[in-house]
């Protein structure tokens, strides 16, 4: 008989902002590629979601949801960008709610990342620098612009709340277009929207204000926010942690610290992980941005051993451990940790679950 982990650090209770989260795992934003052509809810997802719940995952984010139409990244992604997407959404979160588990979604605009053929017009940017991941030549975000995408972060994350979801993650990563307001690479503009800091990240704090203001102290906000771009010129782990002390001042609930852009060559999902010191490669510069502010930190990058996890948290590197594909490969693993069952997960870090009809383990159905 297997002993139970019931004693695990990873399996108390964290407050994100008013809202309890009944252990330390997170299922870190995956775009699932399963909605319906117009970005509605399909009966397949309502089942992903409703599994990861009864899998025991504390908190399940989401894959990114697109808050405006020029902000699509890829077909059948969701989107959130209208009234009428909401009750598609509530049936999610009340699949969610017969378990424990609280669920938020990801609110995200794709800016330059993407292409006119999936977002139906030229793609936008806070400065026109080609994406050569995209290959496309993005225009230049007038300040109307950008006041509109403000309003329209606020409005998708007022739809959230009344699909009855437990909060909302502000997606600041991975070169999309609020981590490309971050980037000096991406972000060349002289207004009050580029240059120094303060500037670069008045956008994400806008909306994470606009947002507390509209759905209330009960409702927490959260952020995916890139640590460094791995660009000559991009985001560095320094500006990353004068950026969330700055998001900690405003309000904000947790970060969960990620990195990357596709165009450096090295994104956020990581290929061939094969050993326990490879696991967790952004947890250092999320441990660098726990020492500086008062909110819970989620840590990921290839976190797939139970033992390194619960090292993470009982160090105090970060508070709270955020995984993508080991819930791909077993929606079940928290339980399974739980039950003793499972010290590690098995999934290898192959990257075949990208897949552009759903998302799908290859390793699992061979
Ligand atoms: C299929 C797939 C889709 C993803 N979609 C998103 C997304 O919508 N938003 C996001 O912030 N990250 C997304 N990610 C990145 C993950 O959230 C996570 O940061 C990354 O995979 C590293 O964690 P892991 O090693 O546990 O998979 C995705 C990853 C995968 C594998
Ligand atoms: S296909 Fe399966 S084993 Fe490979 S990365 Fe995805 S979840 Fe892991």
């Amino acid at each position: 008989m297997n002993d139970k982990n019931t004693a695990s650090i990873l399996l108390t209770p964290i407050d994100v902002g008013r809202v309890t989260v009944p252990n330390r795992f997170v299922r870190s934003a995956t775009n699932d590629y399963m909605a319906k052509d117009d970005g509605s809810i399909t009966d397949r997802q309502v089942g992903l979601f409703e599994e990861l719940a009864e899998g025991e995952v504390g908190l399940i984010i989401t894959g990114h949801a697109y808050v405006q139409p020029s902000g699509k990244a890829s077909p059948r992604q969701i989107a959130i960008h209208d009234d009428r997407f909401v009750p598609g959404l509530a049936r999610i979160a009340e699949a969610v709610h017969k378990h424990p588990s609280k669920i938020f979604i990801q609110l995200a605009h794709a800016g330059r990342q993407t292409k006119k053929k999936d977002c139906g017009s030229v793609p936008v940017s806070p400065s026109a620098v080609y994406d050569p991941s995209s290959r496309s030549m993005p225009r230049e975000m007038t300040p109307a612009e950008v006041k509109n995408l403000i309003h329209d972060f606020i409005a998708a994350a007022r739809r959230v709340r009344w699909a009855g979801f437990d909060g909302v993650q502000v997606h600041a990563a991975h070169g999309y277009l609020l981590s490309s307001f971050l980037s000096p690479h991406t972000n060349r503009r002289r207004d009050e929207w580029g240059g120094p800091l303060e500037n670069r990240a008045r956008v994400v704090v806008e909306i994470i204000r606009g947002i507390k203001d509209a759905t209330g102290p009960d409702f927490p906000v959260i952020a995916k926010l890139n640590s460094t771009d791995f660009l000559e010129r991009g985001l560095t782990p320094g500006e990353s942690v004068e950026i969330s002390r700055i998001l900690d001042a405003e309000g904000l609930d947790a970060i969960e610290v990620s990195g990357g852009m596709t165009e450096a060559g090295k994104g956020s999902v990581w290929q061939g992980l094969r050993s326990e010191d490879q696991e967790g490669y952004f947890v250092e510069n999320a441990a660098a941005i726990k020492k500086a502010v008062h909110i819970p930190v989620s840590g990921l990058g290839g976190i797939r051993t139970l033992a390194v996890a619960e090292k993470f948290v009982s160090e105090s590197w970060v508070d709270m451990i955020s995984m993508s594909r080991p819930f791909i490969r077993d929606p079940h693993l928290v339980h399974r940790f739980r039950e003793g069952e499972v010290t590690s997960s098995e999934c290898i870090s192959c990257n075949k679950c990208f897949n552009p009809r759903g998302i799908r383990c290859a390793e699992v159905d061979v």
